[in-house]
C-alpha cells in the first residue's frame, strides 16, 4: 500500500478537511440534483456521487494500489454491503478467528473491511498493511486502475432494484433525521430514481458495468445476488471461498464452519450485537451501525412503493437490463 502525502493525511484524516479547494472548483462546474437526504449529488464520471466520494473516489485514484491478494467488496449502496463484508471477512479469516473470537462480534464489518474511497477510512488503510479486504462503491469504469489491472479479486453484490430503492429511501431517511435536514418525500425520491439519480446511480449502469465485466473475466469478478445470498447462503458461502481460493476442506465442512460463518453473519445475529445496536460509524457523524440493519427482507417494496410505482420501475428495469440476461428475484 502507497504510503499518502503529509498534506493528504491531514485532509484524510479529518473528514471534514476534505473539500479541499480542488474538490471545491471540480463540484462548481458539476451538474448537481437534490439526493434523497436532502444534500446534494454531483454528476462525475457519468454517476451520481455526495461530494464527499468523489473527493474520496479521486484519493483512491492518487492512493490506494490494489495488490494481487487483495479482495474488493463492491456494491451499489444498500445492496447488502455489510453482510458481504461480514460473509469475506469470517471466511477469509476463519483460520485466524475461532468463531466464538470473532472481531464480527464487538466491531461492525464496515471498519473491518474499510471502503477505500471514504475520506474516513485512508489513514486506517494506511495504518494497516496487513488489511487485504476492502470495500468501495465505485462503478467499474471509474474504479482505480489497480484494481481493474492487479490479480486483485472483486466480488460484487447487487440487489433487486425496488428493494434496494426502499433501503437507500430508508437509510437517507435516517441519516437526514439525524442531521436535521429536509429529505425527499417517497414520491419525490422515486422520481429521481426513475431519472438514474441516486448515489452511486444509475443503478442499472452501475449493475450492468459489473455485469459485464463479470461475464468477460469469471476469475477476477465474482457476481452475486442478494435474493440469491438470501435465499442459499451455504451454497453461496462455499462458492466465495472457493473464488477467493480458500475453499473449505472436508473437514472443515463435516465440523460445519459455513454453517457457523452463515449463522455468525445472520441479519438476525448482527443486527442484536452490542456494537451494532449502539455504535456509530465515525465518532460524531456518519451513520449509526444500527443503521445497516433495518429488515433484511427480499421484497419489502410491497410495503411501499404504489402499484404504479412498481410497474414503472419494472417497466423501466425491463428496459434498461434487456439482451444483458440480467433477472432479478422480486420476492
Ligand atoms: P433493508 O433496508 O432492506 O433491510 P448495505 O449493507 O449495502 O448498506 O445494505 C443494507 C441492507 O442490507 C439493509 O436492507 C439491511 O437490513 C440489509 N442487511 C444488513 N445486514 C444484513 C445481513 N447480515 N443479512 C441480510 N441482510 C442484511
Amino acid at each position: 500500500m502507497e504510503k499518502t502525502s503529509d498534506s493528504q493525511q491531514k485532509t484524510s484524516n479529518g473528514v471534514e478537511d476534505y473539500l479541499t479547494d480542488e474538490i471545491q472548483e471540480l463540484l462548481s462546474t458539476l451538474p448537481r440534483e437534490k439526493s434523497f437526504d436532502g444534500s446534494y449529488l454531483y454528476q462525475y464520471q457519468g454517476f451520481w456521487y455526495r461530494s464527499i466520494y468523489i473527493a474520496g473516489m479521486i484519493s483512491a485514484h492518487r492512493h490506494f494500489q490494489a495488490r494481487d491478494s487483495d479482495t474488493i467488496l463492491i456494491t451499489c449502496p444498500k445492496s447488502g454491503t455489510t453482510w458481504l463484508k461480514a460473509l469475506t471477512y469470517a471466511t477469509v479469516h476463519r483460520s485466524r478467528y475461532a468463531i466464538e473470537h470473532s472481531p464480527l462480534l464487538t466491531t461492525n464489518p464496515h471498519e473491518l473491511v474499510p471502503f477505500i474511497d471514504h475520506p474516513a477510512y485512508y489513514l486506517k488503510i494506511n495504518q494497516s498493511p496487513t488489511t487485504s479486504i476492502f470495500g468501495t462503491h465505485i462503478p467499474y469504469s471509474s474504479l482505480p486502475h489497480s484494481v481493474v489491472d492487479s490479480n486483485c479479486r472483486i466480488v460484487y453484490m447487487c440487489r433487486n432494484p425496488l428493494d434496494q430503492f426502499i433501503s437507500h429511501w430508508h437509510f437517507m431517511l435516517k441519516i437526514a433525521q439525524d442531521r436535521k435536514m429536509e429529505p425527499l418525500s417517497l414520491e419525490e425520491a422515486f422520481e429521481s430514481v426513475s431519472n438514474g439519480i441516486q448515489g452511486f446511480g444509475p443503478f442499472w449502469e452501475h449493475v450492468l458495468g459489473y455485469w459485464k465485466a463479470s461475464l468477460d473475466n469469471p476469475h477476477k469478478i465474482l457476481f452475486l445476488k442478494y435474493e440469491d445470498v438470501i435465499e442459499n447462503t451455504l451454497f453461496y458461502v462455499k462458492k466465495l471461498a472457493e473464488f477467493l481460493g480458500c475453499p473449505f476442506s472436508d473437514v472443515e465442512e463435516k465440523l460445519g464452519v459455513i454453517e457457523e460463518i452463515s449463522k455468525l453473519c445472520s441479519f438476525e445475529n448482527m443486527k442484536d450485537l452490542e456494537v451494532n445496536k449502539t455504535g456509530r460509524l465515525l465518532p460524531d457523524r456518519g451513520p449509526k451501525n444500527s443503521d445497516f440493519f433495518r429488515k433484511g427482507k427480499v421484497g419489502d417494496w410491497t410495503n411501499y412503493l404504489t402499484s404504479a410505482m412498481s410497474e414503472s420501475l419494472k417497466i423501466l428495469m425491463d428496459e434498461k437490463f434487456s439482451g444483458s440476461g440480467l433477472t432479478f428475484k422480486l420476492s
